[in-house]
């Protein structure tokens, strides 16, 4: 790595997935193989913008070791010219498949896309068996990309991103009795009102509810939802896969927050269903790390559940390895400003319950110091949650908004590394994520209200640091 401006250094993340150097995009291939979970990424390793993709790879046994492997898939033949573009993974038998999209740009700036497959037997070295798919069906353009497949009993089944000839973006079903050839099922989303074209779906089935994840580029802000430029979320209801039929509910965000894109889940031995996104989005490339040459991460893993009418999101109970001594306070009134004794930190996890009680609004400053801060700040009057980044400090600012929460007691649980925050809500009920650059020093954290609140069960932990070997980053707990 070139040598990198301390200022930059620091904003190394400890206890997330990032590139060793370059830029990082959509999390691919997300799966349970062989005694391990394989998380490969999208990377251009030459350089901070976006360009000729490869799939990068970690593994790790448990969700908190990763160990980084060689690049899985590396843009060699004419059908993937300009990128190993993004997709998924798949146990077959003994075998692991991707099966991937190979981006072509045709020089009248058109571009071609080829769905491929590729085949390993141990789970790094992968061997290209081309495409498998080699058009989209007549009525959709070249906007046709990042295949998920999964398999319900002997039938294969693979969701596509596609755009019309409309230029309307949708999700299409395609089914097999073997990976490497696909007839189209039919179209999941006929209604036309996500946007221009839809990215990285990904579906699954969730406590008995179909779920379709998806990023439908251009779809209009709607009150303090779909802030992004960028969105993404799910869909939930009933799908019926023979004939691509699915009654589902009104599409929401899965994050509230500034950062999270492309998010793709797997299945693990346990279970559970584990989503990673991507912490950034689409034409996004100027951040504060680009002139040390890397950019980008992945967010923290976590588990998916339907309760409830509803879906939830936690961290999976392995990132408590990662957790130093706990810091520990008992119950505290808030009136004002509250700083506890030990809560100091660029990298940490925070857990503690408010109750408003008479309060207009109240929250937490983290890394805080100087004239910087990042604020999560409870709203009363419309019982909403707030991400303030406008004082974070470099790069990207802004607020974001959570629906109406309840009002009598807000739980949070709050990650923060050197250059991220995520703010899980209430047990997993909303989560935001974002990307921050602090400036050096802003290490502080304060309780504060206007008008008397309780604080409840403040827990703290210093998160383990990450080693950086040559071959990248080596969390270790
Ligand atoms: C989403 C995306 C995918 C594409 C990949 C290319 O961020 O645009 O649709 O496969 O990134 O890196």
């Amino acid at each position: 790595m070139e040598k990198m401006s301390a200022q930059a250094a620091s904003w190394r993340q400890r206890f997330h997935l990032m590139p060793p150097r370059g830029l990082m995009n959509d999390p691919n291939g997300l799966v349970w193989f062989d005694g391990a979970y394989h998380v490969f990424y999208q990377w251009h390793g030459d350089s901070c913008r976006h360009g000729l993709k490869s799939w990068g790879h970690y593994a790790s046994p448990d969700l908190v070791n990763w160990r980084s492997l060689p690049p899985a898939l590396t843009p060699e033949h004419d059908y993937e010219s300009h990128g190993c573009y993004s997709g998924s993974a798949l146990v077959d038998g003994d075998d692991l498949l991707l099966l991937y999209t190979g981006n072509v740009r045709l020089g009248n700036g058109e571009r071609a896309s080829y769905q491929c497959l590729a085949r390993s037997t141990d789970g790094v070295r992968f061997a290209k068996r081309g495409p498998v798919l080699s058009a989209p069906p007549s009525g959709f353009t070249q906007h046709f990309r990042d295949p998920k497949v999964w398999r319900e009993g002997d039938d294969y089944f693979m969701v596509m991103g596609a755009q019309t000839v409309q230029e309307q973006g949708t999700v299409l079903l395609y089914r097999s009795d073997t990976p490497s050839s696909w007839h189209l099922v039919g179209d999941l989303l006929p209604v036309r009102d996500n946007g221009y074209m839809c990215e990285c779906p990904d579906f699954f089935r969730l406590n008995g509810m179909d779920m379709l994840l998806f990023c439908p580029q251009g779809r209009q802000p709607e009150g303090n939802r779909f802030q992004n430029r960028y969105p993404s979320g799910y869909v939930a209801g009933r799908a019926d896969l023979a004939t691509a039929t699915f009654e589902h509910d009104a599409f929401d965000e899965l994050d509230r927050g500034f950062d999270f894109y492309a998010p793709q889940t797997m299945l693990d031995p346990g279970g559970r269903r584990i989503l990673f996104g991507w912490m950034g989005l689409p034409e996004e490339e100027e951040t504060p790390t680009v002139d040390d040459g890397w950019s980008h991460c992945l967010t923290l893993p976590r588990v998916l559940e339907w309760r409830e009418g509803r879906l939830w999101q936690q961290p999976p109970v392995e990132l408590q390895a990662l957790r130093g001594p706990v810091v520990a306070h008992g119950r505290h009134s808030l009136d004002g400003e509250l700083s506890l004794p030990g809560l100091v930190g660029e990298c940490f996890e925070l857990e503690c319950e408010i109750e408003p009680g008479e309060a207009s609004r109240c929250g937490i400053d983290v890394r805080a110091g100087g004239d910087a801060f990042t604020r999560i700040e409870f709203d009363s009057a419309n019982a909403t949650l707030r991400l303030d980044r406008r004082a974070s400090g470099t790069g990207a600012s802004g607020v974001r908004t959570s629906p109406p929460l309840g009002r009598e007691r807000l739980r949070l649980r709050v990650f923060v590394d050197c250059s991220s925050i995520e703010i899980f809500v209430n047990d997993g009920e909303q989560v935001f994520t974002a990307r921050i650059y602090p400036p050096a020093g802003a290490e502080a954290i304060r309780f504060f209200s206007a008008g008397a609140a309780v604080l409840n069960e403040v827990r703290f932990w210093s998160m383990a640091c990450a080693r950086e070997s040559a071959a990248g980053l080596e969390i270790a707990a």
